[in-house]
């Protein structure tokens, strides 16, 4: 059996800017997506998730396509990452994938190869994906990253971090539709580009003193910039009830910032907390709101 691994991610700041230009900082999760895989006469794949079979099928000779394989294999989907929207489940399956492949192939792939065939896997997922989530996906760490024209333009820098992040991240309930969001800030980027010029700037602003902020571990400066990106992403729409009430129960008790990550529309949220014993009692306060969550550090 050959295997691969692939890191779940949060988007920390500038979600769907960043797939308009804009940039954004994404940080990796100890929460993986496994494939393991064999040679086979048919292709099958197995899962342990809820997985769209169509979308992971063309996603998988996608991949195969990009690596030049002919073969059919059974695929077997695991691992620990929730598939709930938001934390990067495709693309932590696109590279999980590829790494698998490239065992079975007996090819040593480069990290910017793996990342390279992934994205064309994750497109199949997503449409126009600006490609970070497969970044932090094959990298890990935490990553300001910057779409280019093509994907050999992006670029994407690791951030040292002065101080571990700790974060509580929620699940809404509702998986997050990322491709129909993405595709709903398009619609309002082309029917008022001025107003959506406007909100890159803003967006952009955030990311960059964002970065300084995490560089110089300004905890309560990371935490408002969380806050005025959700509201960026309330203005775009693609807040919905249940990420502002998660926001809401996280402020109420004393979360440093909070927002929704990733695609939106459901999915989940993210919350900034002071340390394990704060994310604690947040957790609690979700549990008794019937939102589930767990706690995670980003170092
Ligand atoms: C999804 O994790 C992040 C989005 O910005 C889409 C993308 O960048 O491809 C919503």
């Amino acid at each position: 059996m050959a295997k691969g691994v692939g890191y779940g991610k949060v988007i920390l700041l500038g979600e769907h800017f960043v797939v308009h230009g804009c940039p954004a900082i994404a940080a990796g999760l100890s929460n993986a997506v496994i494939v393991e895989l064999e040679r086979a006469d048919e292709d099958e794949i197995i899962s342990d998730k809820r997985i769209v079979k169509e979308l992971t099928t063309a996603s998988v000779d996608a991949i195969r396509n990009s690596m030049g394989i002919k073969r059919k294999h059974r695929i077997n989907h695991t691992g620990d990452l929730p598939p709930y929207g938001g934390l990067g489940s495709s693309a932590a399956f696109c590279v999980a994938l590829v790494r698998a492949f490239a065992e079975d192939e007996h090819k040593a792939l480069t990290d910017e190869e793996v990342n390279r065939h992934a994205y064309e896997g994750e497109k199949v997922f997503h449409g126009n994906p600006s490609g970070i989530d497969n970044t932090i996906a094959t990298y890990g760490g935490v990553i300001f990253f910057k779409r280019g024209k093509t994907q050999a333009d992006n670029v994407f820098d690791k951030i040292p971090l002065k101080d571990p992040l700790d974060i509580v991240v929620t699940f809404t309930g509702k998986p997050g539709p990322t491709s129909k969001m993405v595709a709903s800030v398009k619609e309002m980027a082309d029917s008022d580009p001025e107003q959506f010029a406007q909100l890159l700037d803003e967006a952009k602003e955030i990311v960059n003193v964002g970065r300084h902020a995490i560089e110089r571990g300004k905890k309560f400066t990371i935490g408002a910039l969380m806050n005025s990106n959700q509201q960026l992403l309330q203005e775009i729409g693609v807040s919905d009830e249940a990420n502002d009430e998660i926001n809401k129960i996280a402020l109420d008790n004393k979360a440093l910032g909070s927002k929704l990550t990733g695609g939106g529309g459901g999915g989940c949220c993210i919350s900034l907390v002071k340390d394990k014993a704060h994310a604690e009692k947040i957790t609690r306060a979700m549990k008794k709101e019937g939102f589930a969550s767990f706690y995670s550090r980003i170092e």
